[in-house]
């Protein structure tokens, strides 16, 4: 199967797609990056990720030579067809730095043009996992408090998970002040007496697209829902635990730092909301328009 990518106005395959040793991506994390989940060749709120893409870049100020929203979207649906993406689940992958320049930590000169990289792979959901309930540990949150940029500097994020893999649990759970603010690349809910708790957006949590379709979903159940951070020391007294993402989608959490939470099995909260949450991913099939943008 093809694997191709579209890097900085071109379309070619992934082993010929290479970036600057000057990049500023490279050299600083200066840059922001999305996760779009398609299903059935249909991109999930692909409005919302590209907002938050968009608001990401003006945040950081790189605007030199970025494609509109609708090119990115175009190109996003040319990778799925070309990779063969139209049926089952797959991931497009966004990256814009603020481009190639001679090393120098403030901006390059004014007419440097942004890196564009988007890929588009297949994916496979962890159904069993979802089923089963994951588990996590907790970590401090040594992040910047700019988390709600959705920048590629994900060092902390990094360092979490892998304390996650090696303690073999699925997520690490960041905590700030006793409170927990998400997961290295999750956001976290509790729920208790049938009512919904989440961080509230700020800059300490990236404002996830599955969170907020989570809250939609909530909000259409009839559950009651509270903005508020979960005291990490009373998150084993929830009656419910779960994260969300958008490859993770709803995942009960039913151990957290060695020690069952909610007894233990995945509660019917999260199960609903998961099956909620893949009704509105299938969604109605609609066909892709193509339409050429790029040479
Ligand atoms: C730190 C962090 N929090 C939350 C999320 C979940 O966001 P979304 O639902 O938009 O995937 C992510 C996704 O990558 C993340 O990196």
């Amino acid at each position: 199967m093809a694997d191709l990518v579209f890097l900085d106005g071109k379309f070619l395959p992934r082993q010929r797609a290479h970036i600057s040793v000057q990049d500023r991506g490279f050299l600083f994390g200066d840059g922001v990056y999305e996760m779009i989940r398609a299903s059935g060749g249909r991109m999930f709120e692909p409005d919302r990720h590209l907002e938050r893409l968009e608001s990401g870049l003006r945040a950081l100020r790189i605007g030199v030579g970025t494609p509109s929203r609708y090119d990115l979207l175009e190109i996003a649906r040319r990778l799925l067809e070309g990779n063969g993406l139209l049926a089952g689940d797959a991931t497009v992958y966004l990256q814009i730095t603020r481009g190639a320049a001679v090393r120098r930590h403030n901006f390059p000169p004014d007419a440097t043009p942004a890196t564009v990289f988007v890929s588009a792979a297949t994916f496979l959901p962890l159904e069993e996992l979802r089923h089963r309930g994951g588990s996590a540990i907790t970590q401090p949150d040594t992040r910047w408090s700019r988390c709600h940029l959705k920048t590629v500097n994900l060092l902390p994020n990094v360092l979490a998970k892998q304390a996650a893999v090696e303690a073999d649990v699925t997520e690490a759970v960041f905590v700030r002040d006793g409170f927990i603010t998400e997961g290295s690349s999750t956001n976290v809910f509790g729920a208790r007496d049938g009512e919904l708790f989440t961080h509230p957006t700020s800059n300490h949590i990236l404002p996830g697209i599955t969170r907020a379709v989570v809250l939609e979903l909530a909000a259409e159940i009839g559950l009651r829902v509270r903005e508020t951070p979960i005291l990490a020391a009373e998150a084993r007294d929830l009656d419910e635990m779960f994260i969300t993402g958008t490859t993770t989608d709803v995942l009960p959490i039913v151990r957290l730092d060695g020690r069952p939470v909610a007894g233990g099995v995945p509660g019917p909260i999260a199960l609903l909301l998961q099956e909620r949450l893949a009704e509105r991913l299938e969604g109605p099939t609609r066909p892709l328009p193509l339409r050429e943008v790029v040479a």
